[in-house]
């Protein structure tokens, strides 16, 4: 429907040529793979940005966005559109399970850490904040049992959007129920007003978690520490095989030695020539 009078217009049909030009510059910039098979699918996507900005074809859209003002103002949506933010509280949770059991108990024995600085948790493509609130609650429970120094987890995304939901800690209550009830009374509180449905992770935790902006394929990261646990799950996936060995080597420089990292579960480094030795299905530790 145009917008202005009310009268129908053709919905736009994006050209191969253009999808072309749209998933070469999300190759190169973003590092996701987009073959034809995903042609409708980006369509689809970037259709709501042509409705929005009032724009009739892909091709204005793309002019649009590498105009002066489309970079400033319309790039960080155009990211948002082609990512994929699936995300959950405890997703896949044999590895919060394994974290407790195995590794943090491991790095304690083997005092790999100084107790003079806290434990470093990198959570590296962290969406919406659910896996870095994960972690940050197992880690506050474990900590009230055993030896922990205190943790701190940096939450990076290539999205600015999701990285304000991060920032804020709020949401809704339905997407909670992968959360034990015990952890959600200590480290999640109710909205006052009960009808909107939302929790807020409560502000000892939020201050734990600090959000940052990071493409995973810009090296070097502007990140200064290196890091005693690096989260990287359910991203590579959507990588050509070249830029995955890349990040995943960048995302080993900023492992500290014996550190773990977490891959998502279909995620593999066969033939990946890494300093890493796999300690569990989806589980390496650098060497
Ligand atoms: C499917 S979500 C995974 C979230 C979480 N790690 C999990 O497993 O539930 C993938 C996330 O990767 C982010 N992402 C995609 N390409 C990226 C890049 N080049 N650098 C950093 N983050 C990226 C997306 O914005 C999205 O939030």
């Amino acid at each position: 429907m145009n917008q202005e009078n009310g009268s129908k217009t053709a919905t736009p049909v994006m050209k191969t040529a253009t999808f072309d030009l749209f998933s070469e510059y999300i190759q190169e910039v973003i590092g996701i793979k987009m073959g034809h098979n995903k042609q409708t699918m980006l369509q689809a996507r970037l259709m709501k940005r042509l409705r929005i900005l009032g724009l009739k074809t892909y091709e204005e859209y793309y002019s649009y966005l590498f105009s002066e003002e489309g970079q400033r103002s319309e790039m960080p949506l155009f990211v948002h559109q082609v990512t994929t933010n699936k995300t959950d509280f405890f997703r896949e949770p044999a590895h919060y399970e394994q974290l407790v059991k195995q590794v943090l108990p491991v790095l304690i024995r083997e005092k790999k850490y100084s107790f003079q600085r806290p434990l470093r948790v990198w959570s590296s493509a962290c969406s919406t904040g659910e896996e870095p609130y994960t972690l940050a609650m197992v880690l506050a429970d474990f900590a009230e049992t055993h030896q922990l120094p205190d943790f701190t987890i940096l939450a990076t995304d290539i999205s600015p959007e999701v990285l304000q939901h991060v920032a804020q800690g709020v949401y809704d209550e339905a997407r909670i129920s992968p959360v034990p009830f015990p952890m959600r009374k200590k480290y999640m509180l109710r909205a006052k007003d009960p009808e909107k449905r939302l929790v807020r992770i409560v502000p000892e935790l939020r201050a734990k978690v600090r959000p940052q902006w990071i493409n995973l394929k810009d090296y070097p990261y502007n990140i200064q520490e290196r890091m005693d646990i690096i989260f990287c799950r359910n991203v590579i996936i959507y990588f050509s095989h070249d830029t995955q060995v890349k990040v995943m080597l960048q995302l080993c420089n900023h492992l500290e030695p014996d550190g773990y990292l977490f891959l998502g579960h279909s995620e593999t480094l066969n033939n990946f020539n890494l300093p890493l030795k796999q300690v569990a299905a989806t589980v390496y530790r650098k060497q």
